[in-house]
């Protein structure tokens, strides 16, 4: 089930090492110091599970919105220019499926978004938790980044967490089956995969060779739960 949980983002936001937010790495070189489910055991999982109103400590943020239903999340990524659709398969598909049959599958709804002219490319990628770098990969998008160009997925099976920091709220959407979002480029985020990572999405580029990530070198992804505990917390 999507979820979308929208928080005020906590105050006293750090830096890796002191460095500043325009500090950037390229995609293959995270900050050593990026955050890991191997974190601190309190204090970091956020404020997901209470929804509580509280004071915006780290830790503590407010919980502005909860929600699982498309239209209201629709509503409010759109609010927020962050572009999002449901595209529920017209077919089943097999879970071994190609990325020729998904494409296929999923065809008028791809050029439906290329003929808007901004993705001539477009790409699968399946992740599950026998892929011998799962956790090296999973731990590159941790940490806050942004790209010069939209980050735009189609999740054709499994999930994933995107973690979008909107100014002073920070907005967690919990992305499954037949969702479609699209960051606007320069947007600071994080995406968890999970511990045990188990998806497969479209990828939609304007420029694959030119998408990287720049770290901002702000922990702030530290403070809020991760696709595990979201899940254990949410029930979902
Ligand atoms: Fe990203």
């Amino acid at each position: 089930m999507t979820l979308l949980v929208i928080h005020a983002a906590a105050p006293g936001s750090m830096t890796v090492d002191g460095e500043a937010d325009d500090a950037s790495f390229t995609a293959g070189a995270a900050p050593q110091s990026a955050p890991f489910p191997g974190r601190a055991a309190t204090g970091d999982s956020g404020p997901a599970g209470s929804g509580s109103a509280g004071s915006a400590t780290p830790g503590s943020a407010r919980v502005l919105l909860r929600s699982c239903d498309p239209a209201v999340i629709g509503d409010a990524l759109a609010a927020r220019g962050i572009g999002f659709e449901r595209w529920p398969a017209a077919t089943a598909l097999a879970a071994d499926a190609s990325a020729e049959e998904i494409m296929a599958a999923y065809a008028p709804e791809i050029e439906r978004v290329q003929a808007l002219g901004n993705y001539p490319t477009v790409d699968a990628i399946r992740l599950t938790p026998d892929h011998p770098d799962h956790q090296a990969l999973r731990r590159k998008f941790l940490a806050e980044h942004t790209h010069s160009e939209d980050e735009v997925r189609f999740f054709v099976e499994g999930r994933g967490l995107f973690c979008l920091h909107l100014g002073d709220e920070v907005l967690q959407l919990l992305c499954e089956r037949n969702d479609w979002i699209a960051v606007p480029a320069g947007t600071r985020h994080w995406f968890d995969m999970g511990p045990e990572p188990q998806f497969c999405a479209l990828r939609f580029f304007e420029n694959p060779e030119g998408w990287v990530a720049r770290f901002s070198g702000d922990r702030i992804a530290e403070r809020y739960p991760l696709l595990d505990a979201l899940l254990a917390e949410t029930g979902v």
